[in-house]
């Protein structure tokens, strides 16, 4: 069986699904793993350790073409063309519905593994590329707010005068969130933090930070532990209620996500205009409508003399790293993929006798 790993040529992306070492345990259970040329460059990791690692190198079309593929982002309509029919795609779909790359892959009767789709529960956290992701993004997010900031993260003593620690609120508690706080609080800024999920207090208190407490009439836990959509009165007063202690804030960094749903705003444009001049706003849901609505994806504007930043693929910034997570993930997603059948070559099990293979594979109907 042979895994292949095309190059990602989205624009900006630098991660690559498979890394060097991750290969070697593949190929040491009987994969034959294939890797376009120049696929790691962008991550640092070159053709040459990918050869000594025992990987074959070579040109995109072979790589697309081989029995399972491993890839970052959601493959082109181009790729698709140039996969095997009835063969098996791992990565991120990055849609929640029907789409034209999703039909030709439907079409092409390609088993596609949508690694967003995996459950977030415990037997499969060290599949989880969702969160060994936003755990890169939320710690890469504090460092561009500790970089633009213009006065100093910790409380400061010397003879020539002291700087009082910035404040720093963060919005939404997810994976990338408590790594942002965590950061944060290393980097020694006095940080406030606040989810819709309730369950969210604790885990607030754990890395350091103080919860802002608000009353908006609702609880926003949703399904599979995900956050769902507030009422239009509860988002009114929710932004109301939080406009002070935003507009207190030196540095926020916003993670707030709902999936396949708008971010939520909360951080108004007159919250902006009150915060003081030189103060950071880190938009990590700016890819997906923004918390900020002055935020612009990929953008860094200044808005009232604050800088919104809008990056959207913090992962990439920290390709090295990023990509290692994320090939594990993949390896590890792998190794309950696959079987040894009697003839002692390796091949696909039942993908839906699994709940973490079930729940990944992504079926589209023309209704999601
Ligand atoms: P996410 O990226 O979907 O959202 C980020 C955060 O924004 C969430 O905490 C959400 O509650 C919050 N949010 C949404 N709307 C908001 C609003 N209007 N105001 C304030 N905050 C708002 O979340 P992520 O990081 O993907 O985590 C999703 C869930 O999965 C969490 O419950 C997390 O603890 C859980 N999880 C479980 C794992 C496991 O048990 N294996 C592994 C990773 C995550």
């Amino acid at each position: 069986m042979k895994l292949g790993i095309p190059k990602e040529t989205l624009p900006g992306e630098s991660r690559v699904a498979i890394t060097p070492d991750v290969a070697k345990p593949l190929i040491a259970k009987g994969l034959e793993v294939c890797i376009e040329r120049g696929a790691g460059e962008s991550a640092h990791f070159h053709d040459d350790t990918y050869a000594e690692a025992g990987v074959v190198l070579v040109d995109r079309g072979e790589a697309l073409g081989c029995d399972l593929i491993a890839k970052v982002r959601r493959p082109t309509v181009e790729d698709v063309a140039q996969m095997r029919e009835g063969g098996t795609f791992i990565g991120l779909m990055e849609t929640c519905g029907e789409d034209e790359v999703a039909v030709a892959m439907q079409a092409r009767n390609i088993t596609v593994m949508a690694l967003e789709r995996i459950p977030r529960i415990s037997r499969a956290q060290s599949m989880d590329v969702l969160s060994s992701q936003a755990n890169i993004a939320g710690y890469r997010a504090v460092i561009e707010a500790a970089a633009r900031y213009e006065r100093f993260m910790p409380m400061m003593m010397t003879a020539a005068g002291s700087a009082k620690p910035a404040r720093m609120v963060v919005l939404g508690v997810g994976v990338a969130g408590l790594q942002a706080i965590a950061t944060a609080r290393r980097l020694g800024a006095e940080v406030y933090a606040y989810d819709i999920r309730p369950e969210t207090r604790e885990q607030i208190l754990s890395v350091g930070a103080k919860p802002i407490d608000l009353d908006i009439g609702e609880e926003g836990s949703g399904e599979g532990g995900y956050a769902r959509e507030l009422s239009d009165e509860a988002k009114a007063r929710q932004q109301q209620l939080l406009a002070d202690e935003l507009a207190k804030a030196h540095i926020i960094v916003t993670t707030a996500q709902i999936p396949c749903r708008p971010a939520p705003q909360l951080v108004a444009p007159e919250v902006v205009e009150r915060m003081r001049e030189g103060s950071v706003i880190i938009d990590m849901a700016a890819g997906s409508g923004g918390n900020c609505p002055l935020s612009k994806p990929d953008e860094i504007v200044t808005a009232h003399g604050v800088i919104i930043v809008g990056h959207t693929n913090y992962p990439s910034m920290m390709a090295t790293d990023a990509s290692t997570f994320y090939a594990r993930n993949i390896a590890n997603l792998m190794d309950i993929m696959l079987e040894k059948g009697e003839d002692g070559a390796l091949a696909l099990k039942d993908l839906d006798a699994d709940e973490i293979t079930a729940a990944a594979q992504f079926k589209p109907q023309p209704n999601e």
